[in-house]
């Protein structure tokens, strides 16, 4: 898909999505569906989902796609350094971000969004994985973001 295809069909899924969770108050139903929707219509999506923090933890969270690890190394891995540094992070090659956590060898490259609540307090992230290499960019980024932002 062409940056100007992503970009037109996040702005509809990222619609779709406000009219769904307007619908929902509560948080877990709320992941679910996103990720449902994202994972069925973004076709270069390998895995879809969430991993939130429980205490000190980072476990898995709602999503789709083959069976993931239930729980991550404490600050190891991409999803773990999107916490700390509080913002997106797009891996072009999963093998090269150093402690990458391969929950799939099939996963190439991938893309972590933090997720925040209704204070900013950030409470886990929405993670996508691809099956090929360097497949998120600028449009993924921004479309993500702006979609995580609907659970604030
Ligand atoms: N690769 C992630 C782990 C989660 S899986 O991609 C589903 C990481 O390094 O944090």
């Amino acid at each position: 898909m062409g940056a100007q295809g992503k970009k037109g069909r996040y702005q509809r899924l990222y619609k779709q999505l406000e009219e769904l969770l307007a619908k929902q108050g509560n948080p877990l139903s709320r992941m679910a569906t996103m990720v449902a929707v994202l994972h069925h219509k973004m076709e270069h999506f390998f895995w879809t989902g969430f991993y939130l923090l429980d205490g000190e933890e980072l476990i898995v969270g709602p999503y789709q796609g083959p069976v993931a690890c239930q729980h991550l190394e404490k600050d190891k891995g991409v999803c773990w350094a999107g916490i700390h540094r509080e913002e997106s992070i797009v891996v072009a090659d999963v093998h090269s971000f150093p402690g990458h956590i391969a929950c799939d060898p099939r996963s190439k490259s991938e893309i972590v969004v933090p997720v925040r609540d209704a204070e900013g307090k950030i409470i886990g992230v929405l993670d996508v994985d691809s099956n090929k290499t360097d497949a998120f960019d600028g449009e993924d980024l921004a479309g993500l973001e702006r979609i995580v932002s609907l659970l604030a």
